[in-house]
């Protein structure tokens, strides 16, 4: 079999490594996206590289109960996948295991209750956390969560594409390209059995975006808090603080290769059809004032780095991971798996995502064939 993936996020990544760890019958992948990993500067277009990131379980709403429970399950099977694997590939990853901690000023109902995907069946070490809370935090619940350093993950991803793929001698290509629409893969590559559209935020058949994507800027900042990074309170824990104004403060660790240096996050804000690329000031000084507050021991003595800006590819109604058959120009139909519209949740989700796109690709190439 020939699989095309498009995009080289973490979904694309991610969808590759399951389909190598588990399809014997793949002999070509072709990695088709407009930018990779290893790319300087990072294009603000490429969401991957921007994010914190931490695992933060929710509660399903009542609301969107389905698209909740399905999206809550793929971070449960994330979180198993980093389980099992061994110390030294949490290392080289930089997955490091810690304390998850939520401060809400004013829980919804779904918090207040426990409810499915929030609790201490669905979480290991889960605690409510009554008392030592900040001013103005009436609910406050802790877990065992995991924090990873998101372009340096990204880039273990893509070498663990190749070397897997070289010894299983599975054929690789990868193509830096920007596709006008999906349906052109077929004129690159005819030799392609089925497509992954891990695009983020979409790309269609014939052209364009899903209508139901949109972005979400989210401003952080890289912290360098120098010799004591390994001593604050934040290389154990990663806190997330939502107040009652609707502000979102955490604060994340971005642990180092193999036990280097640890920086950290601290974030962000949450802006729906803002498109500045450009970090703003007023954002970064109202970070900073509510991190003080927040998060002491990590504004005590620091240096920004870097200021980050990303967009998050949400979609109403969440995330799409479906098989869609559409006419190829010969005529033929092509197998197309979605996998977008991951919003904040890209990292935690992605291995369960790819569990998922593995199971659709066994619906197509049942593995009775093999
Ligand atoms: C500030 C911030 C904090 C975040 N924190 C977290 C967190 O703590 N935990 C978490 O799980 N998630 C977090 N996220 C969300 C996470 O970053 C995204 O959900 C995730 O990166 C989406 O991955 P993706 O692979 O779908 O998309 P992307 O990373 O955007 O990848 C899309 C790929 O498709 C390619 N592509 C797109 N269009 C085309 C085209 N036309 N032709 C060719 N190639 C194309 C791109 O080049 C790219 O390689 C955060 C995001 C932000 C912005
Ligand atoms: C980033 O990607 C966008 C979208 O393709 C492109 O228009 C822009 O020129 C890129 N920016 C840089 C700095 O390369
Ligand atoms: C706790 O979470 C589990 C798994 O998501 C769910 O099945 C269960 O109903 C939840 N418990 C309560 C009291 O809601
Ligand atoms: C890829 O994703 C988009 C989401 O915007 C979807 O609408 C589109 O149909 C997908 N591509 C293909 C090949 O169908």
């Amino acid at each position: 079999m020939s699989v095309c993936i498009v995009g080289a996020g973490v979904i694309g990544l991610s969808s590759a490594l399951r389909l190598l760890e588990t399809r014997p019958d793949i002999r070509t992948i072709t990695i088709v996206s407009e930018q990779f990993p290893q790319d300087q500067p990072i294009n603000h277009t490429f969401t991957s590289p921007w994010a914190g990131a931490h695992f933060r379980p929710f509660p399903h709403r009542d609301s969107d109960y389905a698209s909740d429970k399905r999206e809550s399950e793929y971070t449960r099977v994330t979180y198993n996948y980093f389980k099992r694997k061994s110390k030294q590939w949490l290392s080289e990853a930089t997955v490091e295991f810690m304390n998850g901690i939520d401060w809400l000023e004013n829980p919804s109902i779904e918090y207040q209750r426990l409810g499915a995907g929030y609790n201490g069946s669905s979480l290991e070490k889960f605690q409510q956390q009554d008392s030592n809370l900040p001013a103005g935090v009436t609910f406050g619940c802790s877990y065992e969560t995991w924090c990873l350093n998101a372009p340096l993950y990204l880039l273990f991803l893509y070498d663990q594409v190749m070397k897997k793929s070289e010894q299983q001698n599975v054929n690789i290509r990868v193509k830096r390209i920007k596709l006008e629409k999906l349906k052109d893969i077929c004129e690159l590559y005819p030799d392609v059995n089925i497509v992954v559209n891990a695009s983020g935020c979409g790309l269609q058949w014939e052209g364009g975006l899903d209508p139901k994507c949109f972005l979400v800027r989210g401003q952080t900042l890289l912290l360098d808090v120098g010799d004591k990074h390994d001593t604050i309170p934040y290389a154990h824990a990663t806190i997330t603080h939502q107040a009652k104004s609707g502000d979102w403060t955490f604060v994340i660790k971005r642990p180092g290769k193999n036990g280097k240096k640890a920086y950290y996050i601290l974030g962000g804000t949450k802006q729906p059809g803002d498109y500045s690329v450009m970090p703003r000031d007023t954002d970064t000084e109202k970070l900073i004032g509510r991190g003080k507050k927040l998060f002491p021991e990590l504004l005590e003595n620091f240096e920004i780095k870097n200021v980050n800006v990303g967009f998050r590819p949400l979609r109403v109604g969440g995330s799409r991971v479906e098989l869609e058959f559409n006419k190829s120009p010969d005529g033929e139909q092509m197998p197309v798996i979605h996998a977008y519209g991951l919003g904040g949740m890209g990292f935690e989700t992605s291995m369960g995502v790819a569990y998922h796109i593995q199971k659709l690709y066994n619906n197509v190439f049942s593995t009775s064939k093999l």
